[in-house]
C-alpha cells in the first residue's frame, strides 16, 4: 500500500478583489453603498502608504443633467494627490468629485466611473457613505432596508440572510494588524504585509485574546471583527482549530483539549465564537470559518494497522470526537446568513492516492451530515499550512519518460495527482458526486507554496531516468512530499486572489507566512504543544515521509510563534517574485 503521508499544515488566507497590482501591491477593497437614488462601488488597491481608488456611481433616481458631484469624507488621513475621469477636490477630510466637462448628465441607471491616487498612513478604511448631488447613496430606490440587493457589493448591501456563492468575489479581505506588524518587522516585509491572512482561534483563551503569549496576538475574535469593520473589509477569515485530541498524528500542534473533551469544545469554544459572530453589528461582513485543520483525513490515513497509525488517531476515530466536533461547529457556525464554512481537506500529497481519496470524501460527508445539513459546508480548503506546489508544469500524472509514467517515480509514488490545483478540482468533483451541494467551492492555501528562487526549474529535465527526470523537473523542492515542518527553500505562493480558476473560490493565505510550524527542539510552553521530530533538521524520518530527512529549518520556535528567518526565506523565494 501507499505510504500514508500525513499532514499538511500551515497556511494563510487573503483575499482579494479586483486586481492585484504588480510589485506587491495588494488589492483591497470593494464595497458599495448608495442612497435612495444612487449606489457606489468603491475599491482601493493599496500598498504601504498609498493607494489607487476606483469609484463607480450608479444613478438610481431621476435623470441628472447639468452636472453631478459625488461627495464623501475620509475616516482616516487619506489625501488624494491625483484624479482622472472626474475633477477631484479635497478639503480636510471632505472630498468632492465633479463630473468631467464631457459627461455632465447621468441618466436613470446610468453609471460614471473615475479614479484617483492617494496617500495615507495608519488604516485605510473605505468611506462609510457617499452622496450624489447631496443625496446619500444607499443603493436602492425604494425602502432601503427591505429588499435584498444582489447587485451591490458585500459590506453594506448583501442581505444578511442570503449567502453569496463566492464570499471572496468582489470583497476586500481583512488584514490582521498583528500579523502585519510582525511582517513589517522583517526587512522588506511591507511588500506583502497588506495581504489578508487568517486569524487562528487556536485555543479557548484566543477567543478573548491572550496576553504575554509567545504565539498569539492580544486581539480576540471581537477585536478582529471590529477592526475589520473599521477597515471597511468585505470578509474576514478565522481558523477554527481546537478539537479534542487535536493533531492526532503529529505533536507540534497538539492542543489544550484532551481526547474526551468534546463537551468542553462545544460549550467553551464553539458556542462563544458563534455568539460573537452572530452579533448583528457584524452582519454586513462575510465571516469565513476554516474548520479544523489536519483532523478528518487523519482518521483515514493514520489509524488501525497503517504504518503511520497513532494511538490518539485511533481514539479519535473510535470516540467520534472529530466527526461530532466538526458537525457541531458546522451547524453552529453555518447557521448565520453571513458565515461561510470551509472544511479542511488535506492536500494532494496526503490523500491523492485512490486508497485515501474516496474514504476521505466519505468522512467529510459523515461530518457534514452530523451537522444536520450538508449545506452547512460552503466549501473546502486544501494545502492549509502545507507546501504542495499549485501547479507542476513539467510533471503531470500523464507525463511519461522513456516509456515510464512519472507515477512510477519515487517522488510521485503512484499518486494520482502531482499538484494542488488539479487535486482540489478533482476532489471538488468527487465531493459533489457523493452528496455535497453542487455550489461548493475550493480554497487553496498558497501562503508558502511558491518555490521560486534559483532552484526553481524553468524547463523539463532531459533525463531519461524517471526519478532523475522528476527530481530535476518538479517545482516542489521538498525532500519528500510528506514533509510539512518549516520547509527549507519554500517561498510565498500566489497572492490571495478571488475566483482564480474553475471550482476555486480563492487562493488564500490561511497560514500566516512567518509563523512557525513547530519547534526544532523541545520548548516548554503552556499551549499543549509538543515537540515533533519532523521539525528537527537532523531527523531522518519515519513511515509517513518515506524515512527521509525532515527538510526543516533550524532554530524554529513553537508552532504559531513568529519565525523571522523563515519569513525572510519565504520572501526571497516568493513565486511570483516580489
Ligand atoms: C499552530 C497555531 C497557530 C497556527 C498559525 C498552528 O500550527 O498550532 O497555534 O495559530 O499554526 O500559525
Amino acid at each position: 500500500m501507499r505510504p500514508t503521508p500525513t499532514r499538511a499544515r500551515a497556511l494563510t488566507a487573503a483575499a482579494v478583489v479586483g486586481v492585484v497590482a504588480a510589485t506587491g501591491a495588494v488589492a483591497v477593497a470593494t464595497s458599495a453603498s448608495a442612497a435612495a437614488g444612487c449606489r457606489v462601488d468603491y475599491s482601493a488597491n493599496q500598498w504601504s502608504n498609498g493607494f489607487t481608488g476606483n469609484v463607480t456611481v450608479t444613478n438610481l433616481g431621476d435623470p441628472i443633467s447639468g452636472g453631478w458631484n459625488l461627495t464623501w469624507s475620509w475616516a482616516g488621513n487619506q489625501q488624494i494627490t491625483q484624479g482622472w475621469s472626474a475633477t477631484i477636490a479635497q478639503s480636510g477630510a471632505n472630498v468632492t468629485a465633479t463630473n468631467p466637462g464631457w459627461a455632465s448628465s447621468l441618466g436613470t441607471n446610468g453609471t460614471a466611473n473615475f479614479g484617483f491616487n492617494a496617500n495615507y498612513s495608519g488604516t485605510n478604511a473605505a468611506p462609510a457613505s457617499f452622496s450624489l448631488n447631496g443625496t446619500v447613496c444607499n443603493g436602492s430606490t425604494g425602502s432601503p432596508s427591505s429588499s435584498p440587493s444582489t447587485s451591490t457589493s458585500p459590506s453594506t448591501s448583501t442581505s444578511p440572510t442570503t449567502k453569496v456563492d463566492n464570499p471572496y468575489a468582489g470583497a476586500r479581505g481583512y488584514v490582521n494588524p498583528e500579523w502585519k506588524a510582525k511582517a513589517e518587522s522583517v526587512t522588506g516585509g511591507s511588500r506583502v504585509s497588506n495581504n489578508p491572512t487568517a486569524v487562528w482561534i487556536d485555543r479557548i483563551a484566543a477567543i478573548n485574546g491572550t496576553s504575554g503569549s509567545s504565539s498569539n496576538g492580544s486581539m480576540g475574535v471581537r477585536d478582529h471583527l471590529d477592526a475589520a469593520l473599521a477597515q471597511g473589509a468585505g470578509y474576514i477569515q478565522f481558523v477554527i482549530y481546537n478539537l479534542p485530541g487535536r493533531d492526532c498524528a503529529a505533536l507540534a500542534s497538539n492542543g489544550e483539549l484532551g481526547v474526551n473533551e468534546l463537551p468542553k469544545y462545544k460549550t467553551d469554544y464553539i458556542d462563544p465564537i458563534a455568539a460573537i459572530q452572530a452579533d448583528a453589528k457584524y452582519k454586513a461582513l462575510r465571516i469565513i470559518n476554516i474548520v479544523e485543520i489536519d483532523s478528518l483525513p487523519n482518521l483515514v490515513t493514520n489509524v488501525g494497522s497503517q504504518a503511520g497509525a497513532t494511538a490518539t488517531c485511533d481514539t479519535m476515530k473510535a470516540n467520534g470526537g472529530y466527526v461530532q466536533g466538526i458537525g457541531y461547529a458546522l451547524s453552529k457556525l453555518g447557521a448565520l446568513g453571513n458565515t461561510y464554512n470551509y472544511v479542511d481537506a488535506a492536500h494532494h500529497g496526503w490523500i491523492g492516492w485512490d486508497s485515501n481519496f474516496g474514504p476521505t470524501a466519505d468522512i467529510m460527508l459523515e461530518a457534514a451530515r452530523a451537522s444536520g445539513n450538508v449545506k452547512n459546508v460552503h466549501g473546502f480548503i486544501t494545502n492549509t499550512a502545507n507546501y504542495s506546489a499549485l501547479r507542476e508544469l513539467f510533471v503531470q500524472p500523464s507525463t511519461s519518460v522513456n516509456g515510464q509514467s512519472v507515477r512510477q517515480s519515487k517522488w510521485v509514488d503512484w499518486n494520482q495527482y502531482t499538484d494542488e490545483l488539479t487535486f482540489a478540482q478533482a476532489f471538488r468533483t468527487k465531493l459533489v458526486s457523493i452528496g455535497f451541494d453542487s455550489g461548493i467551492g475550493m480554497l487553496i492555501d498558497t501562503s508558502r507554496n511558491g518555490w521560486g528562487g534559483a532552484a526553481r526549474p524553468t524547463a523539463a529535465s532531459t533525463s531519461t531516468n524517471v526519478d532523475t527526470f522528476v527530481n530535476e523537473s518538479r517545482i516542489d523542492r521538498r525532500i519528500h512530499a510528506g514533509n510539512w515542518c518549516n520547509q527549507s527553500g519554500a517561498g510565498l505562493g500566489e497572492r490571495p486572489t478571488a475566483a482564480p480558476a474553475s471550482g476555486i473560490d480563492a487562493y488564500v493565505w490561511v497560514k500566516p507566512p512567518g509563523e512557525s510550524d513547530g519547534s526544532s527542539t523541545l520548548i516548554d510552553n503552556d499551549e499543549g504543544k509538543g515537540f515533533d521530530q519532523m521539525c528537527d533538521p537532523a531527523y531522518a524520518g519515519n513511515a509517513r515521509n518515506g524515512n527521509s530527512m525532515s527538510g526543516a529549518l533550524p532554530n524554529a520556535p513553537i508552532s504559531g510563534a513568529w519565525f523571522p528567518a523563515q519569513f525572510a526565506q519565504l520572501m526571497a523565494n516568493a513565486y511570483p517574485a516580489l
